[in-house]
């Protein structure tokens, strides 16, 4: 199986990339992010704090995550009903970033993610993939661009699905997000000793997915279809 970890902090194009690489190359998309977003979601609705790592312990056990794929995309259902876009707010982006420093949040995940790896080719994107969930990945690519590009995309996506927010709420929040998933202690956002760096600041997805798509033919020979 090809497996390829796209890590990264927020707004850096790691999803969108990854999603434009997996159509070209026909394989798996896997968005790490939607399963610590789902658990996140859980806790909101138990009204429990996604701070405490007790709380959010003891909801493990009545969470259900199954991933699907529906119409090209992929999709988590929770306990078998599909979260869509109620995963995709500001909200479940802070309850998601609050919970997956718990460290039985982050070994509750880790089968799910390596069994999708193992059964599929896939590109998945995270923060830890390279480093944690799958270290034997043949490419690893660690995506980053500048806090302000960065916020500016992650802006432009929220105004899209109709979230009215400020592109300076966007870069607070995100800043806080990055710190807060840099700076834990087990699994934190970091590139793998063998990981490539990308910096895609300025660069449009056609010419990020050319990149990615050239470091994946370099390393493994494989090259997209043609046509
Ligand atoms: O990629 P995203 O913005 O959907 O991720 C939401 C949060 O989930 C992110 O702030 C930290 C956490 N996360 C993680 O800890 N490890 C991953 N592999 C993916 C996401």
């Amino acid at each position: 199986m090809l497996n390829i970890a796209l890590d990264g902090p927020g707004g850096a194009g790691k999803s969108t990339i990854a999603k434009a690489v997996a159509a070209r190359l026909g394989i798996v998309y896997v968005d790490t992010g939607a399963l610590y977003r789902t658990i996140g979601l859980h806790v909101r609705r138990r009204n429990a704090d996604p701070s405490d790592c007790a709380a959010v312990e003891a909801l493990l056990p009545e969470i259900s995550l199954e991933i699907r794929y529906e119409d090209g995309g992929q999709q988590v259902y929770l306990n078998g009903t599909c979260v869509g876009d109620a995963i995709r707010t500001p909200e479940m982006s802070h309850y998601a970033s609050a919970v997956s420093v718990h460290p039985p949040v982050r070994a509750f995940l880790l089968e799910t993610q390596r069994k999708i790896a193992r059964e599929n080719s896939v590109i998945m994107d995270g923060r830890d993939i390279g480093t944690v969930i799958l270290p034997d990945a043949q490419v690893k690519i660690f995506v980053t661009a500048s806090p302000e590009c960065r916020a500016e995309r992650r802006w432009r996506e929220l105004v899209a699905k109709g979230i009215d927010t400020t592109l300076e709420a966007v870069l607070t929040e995100m800043n806080e997000r990055d710190a807060r998933d840099a700076g834990r202690e087990l699994a934190p956002t970091a590139a793998a000793e063998d990981a490539l760096l990308f910096d895609n600041t300025g660069f449009d997805l056609a010419q990020s997915v050319a990149f990615v798509l050239g470091v994946v033919a370099g390393k493994t020979g494989i090259l997209p279809p043609r046509g």
